[in-house]
């Protein structure tokens, strides 16, 4: 099956990020290239000042790059106005940061409203969404706490659930487990694989290697550039918006074909395949939905059946 590459989303070309003049003066960001597909979980390493930050400043609309070029779902970013970028990070970039950046003196549900005054959603509505995606956080019962009455792990999945609130398509983590212990930072990341996994892209810095095993992609960064580039997933099994969790799931032979079938993580339902089964293999084909999601990985399965079609 000739799956669809996955789009790109982002595309730098000989980014420069420079800081002061003659003898100050440094750089940032040196000549960078980088390519982005929807779908990517791409992890950013490399030792402390040797660009990361400014480069998710740089990708999230927050700093401009000294010279080079930036195309942002297509666009050139350089020609949009001030007034329009505003509008676009509201609403398709969620930040989430290592001090978790919650405001002190707001309650907990004011602090996940904040992003949706700016795209002008009611008051009510506003409530109401935030409720929603705290109760999903299992945070709904600290909705009228302050964010000093909560732990480290709490605030940061509150800051995680502002960013999503406006649905965002791209997540741009600066070190988000940095000031979390290892518990905390793991369900942290159990947060933003379920975010992957419905099709997000999300760009994170990390200075641990053990997250790594989270990302579909490893950049290691020196002085401003790209040292590695790895990817750990190809193209075209990239999770997509809309996409279920794709789970794989053996039919066992009877004409000798494997088929590929999505599977909805949350409700167990099979929503897409081909072929689908006696009853016996249904049974199978259950335990092999368990087996997987142990594993925890989405696997394709290659469709024999479609390749003789061929
Ligand atoms: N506002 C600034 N003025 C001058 N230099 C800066 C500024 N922001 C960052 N830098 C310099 O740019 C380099 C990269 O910084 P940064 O992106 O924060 O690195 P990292 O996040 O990898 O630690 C560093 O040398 C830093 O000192
Ligand atoms: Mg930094």
């Amino acid at each position: 099956m000739a799956a669809k590459e996955s789009e790109t989303i982002i595309k730098l070309k000989s980014i420069t990020k420079r800081y002061g003049f003659g003898d100050a003066e440094s750089f940032a960001l040196h000549n960078f290239d980088l390519t982005v597909k929807r779908g990517e979980f791409i992890m950013i390493m490399g030792p402390s000042g040797c660009g990361k930050t400014t480069l998710l400043n740089v990708i999230g609309l927050l700093d401009k790059p000294t010279s080079g070029s930036y195309q942002l779902q297509g666009k050139n970013v350089a020609r949009i106005s001030a007034r329009r970028k505003a509008r676009f990070r509201a609403k398709e970039i969620g930040f989430i940061f290592q001090n978790f950046n919650l405001i002190p003196n707001l309650t907990v549900i004011d602090n996940v409203c904040l992003p949706l005054l700016y795209s002008g959603v009611r008051k009510t509505r506003r409530l109401k969404m935030a409720d929603t995606i705290l109760e999903r956080f299992h945070l709904r019962e600290r909705e009228y706490y302050m964010p000093h009455q909560l732990s480290g792990g709490q605030q940061q999945r509150v800051a995680i659930a502002r960013s999503l609130i406006s649905n965002p398509s791209i997540i741009l983590a600066d070190e988000p487990t940095g000031n979390l212990d290892s518990r905390a930072s793991h369900i942290v990341m159990e947060e933003l694989r379920d975010i992957h996994a419905l099709g997000n892209t999300i760009i994170m810095v990390t200075h641990n290697p053990a997250l790594t095993t989270y990302a579909t992609r490893v950049i290691h960064m020196l002085d401003g550039e790209i040292d590695t580039d790895i990817k750990t997933v190809d193209d075209r099994d990239l999770p997509r918006p809309g996409d279920p969790e794709r789970i794989s799931v053996r039919i066992l032979p009877k004409k000798d074909n494997q088929i590929e079938i999505a599977v909805d993580a949350k409700t167990n339902v099979v929503v897409t395949g081909k072929n689908v089964t006696t009853k016996d293999e249904k049974k199978t084909d259950k335990k092999s939905k368990k087996d997987d999601k142990k594993s925890k990985k989405a696997i394709k399965v290659e469709d024999e059946s479609k390749k003789e079609e061929k």
